[in-house]
């Protein structure tokens, strides 16, 4: 169980409301240059976060400085540099977290001192490699840009999960990065021409190592949610999941080596295939995730709008459960315009939910109003021209 930050309290005075929760969150957020914030502060408890404020007061540009303490490319999947205040070169992020190990710093931001642009990384003061962020701090969102979740392509579902393994798997991330590096690699070496037999096997072969590790910790992480998906009631229904992909198919009935070697041979065997195609057309890289609403005994884009939008918060309530029920942790969620987006009793649902789990959900609106059915159960702030205003 996560440590309660009696450290942080003290230093901050706030966060009465979460003595003993399990839950991760931050408890001091500041942004310099980040996006239209020249320096902004706010401090909370581990409770739910409203924040609300006109059309472009800079809601959602904090939601995004708080996914980008996990790794990979924040909720708006943007470059680097388009994080930076216009007008400004580099931008940081800086926040006193309860984490999984407890209190910590986490800082990151944009370096271009060599006039490279990378990420940097910091946990408490130490410089690390970002996807050393994974499984430090939870975090899961919904965006009004997911709504198309079940409709887009199978590329946004698999970021989805992988999204959410990062919370709690510190090794997903690096496992990704040197997935696709190799990858990447071995295409070069096929567009190129240059069928370097060996370096071509060793490429293939490190990809089926990370490439299974990868298709395990999905499959994992699907046979452990299934069963809080399945329990969901009420206006969140209850939703079956599958994960279609050759790896973890192949995992679902035979030894992790074997399917290792399985893909190194696909590859082998598809290098023309995929030189000719310019891609690498099969592996782990292609996988989807497959929903379906159990109720309605219907896929998930088959379900109306606000169906899609319930089974989505489905989800992300279910891997909360699930992770406060195997880790006593409750991840950070980033309910971007989720509370608009429903009716008055679903969104008094998703509030009560929010709160029995006890854990950070920060949630977005135009109008306070919307956010009534959490009284005092939430902190409120006002954001208006990039500036946050507590109360
Ligand atoms: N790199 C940047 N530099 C300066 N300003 C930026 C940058 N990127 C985005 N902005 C501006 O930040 C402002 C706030 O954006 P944000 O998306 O946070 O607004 P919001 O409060 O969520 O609004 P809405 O209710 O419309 O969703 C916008 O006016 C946007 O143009
Ligand atoms: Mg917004």
């Amino acid at each position: 169980m996560v440590a309660t930050a009696t450290r942080d309290r003290a230093t901050t005075g706030v966060g009465t409301m979460d003595a003993g929760v399990p839950g991760a969150g931050v408890r001091r957020l500041m942004v310099t240059d980040f996006r239209s914030y020249t320096s902004a502060v706010l401090e909370s408890g581990i409770g739910p976060i409203v924040l609300t404020g006109p059309n472009g007061a800079g809601k959602t540009n904090l939601l995004e400085a708080v996914s980008m303490l996990s790794p990979g490319r924040g909720l708006r999947r943007a470059t680097l540099s388009e994080m930076v205040r216009n007008g400004a070169e580099r931008w940081a992020i800086a926040a006193e977290a309860e984490t999984v190990n407890g209190a910590c710093s986490i800082g990151t931001g944009l370096n271009n001192d060599n006039g490279s642009e990378r990420r940097i990384a910091r946990i408490d003061g130490e410089t690390v490699g970002p996807a050393a962020l994974g499984g430090l701090l939870p975090v899961s969102w919904l965006t009004p840009q997911m709504d198309r979740l079940f409709l887009d392509g199978a590329s946004a579902r698999r970021r989805f999960v992988d999204r959410l393994i990062f919370g709690f798997d510190p090794g997903h991330a690096s496992r990704s990065n040197a997935y696709e590096k190799a990858m990447r690699e071995r295409l070069r070496l096929l567009k190129d021409g240059r069928m370097d037999v060996a370096w071509l096997s060793a490429l293939e072969a490190q990809m089926a190592e990370h490439g299974v590790a990868i298709a395990a910790a999905r499959r994992a992480w699907s046979l452990r949610i299934g069963g809080a998906l399945r329990q969901m009631t009420g206006p969140f229904p209850a939703a079956e999941i599958a994960l279609q992909g050759v790896a973890e198919e192949l995992l679902a009935d035979r030894p992790a080596v074997q399917v290792e070697e399985d893909l190194a041979t696909r590859w082998r065997d598809g290098r023309g295939l995929d030189r000719h195609a310019g891609r690498t057309t099969d592996g782990p890289h292609r996988s989807d995730l497959l929903v379906r609403h159990v109720a309605k005994d219907i896929p998930a884009e088959q379900c109306s709008t606000g169906e899609q939008k319930a089974l989505l918060i489905s989800l992300i309530l279910a891997d909360a459960r699930m992770q406060q029920a195997e880790r006593g942790v409750v991840p950070i969620m980033l309910l971007d315009e989720v509370a608009a987006h429903l009716d008055s009793a679903r969104r008094s649902a998703l509030f009560d939910e929010i709160s029995a789990l006890g854990g950070q959900a920060w949630l977005t609106g135009t109008d306070r109003e919307l956010f009534a059915a959490f009284g005092t159960r939430a902190q409120y702030f006002g954001i208006d021209g990039s500036m946050v205003t507590p109360g």
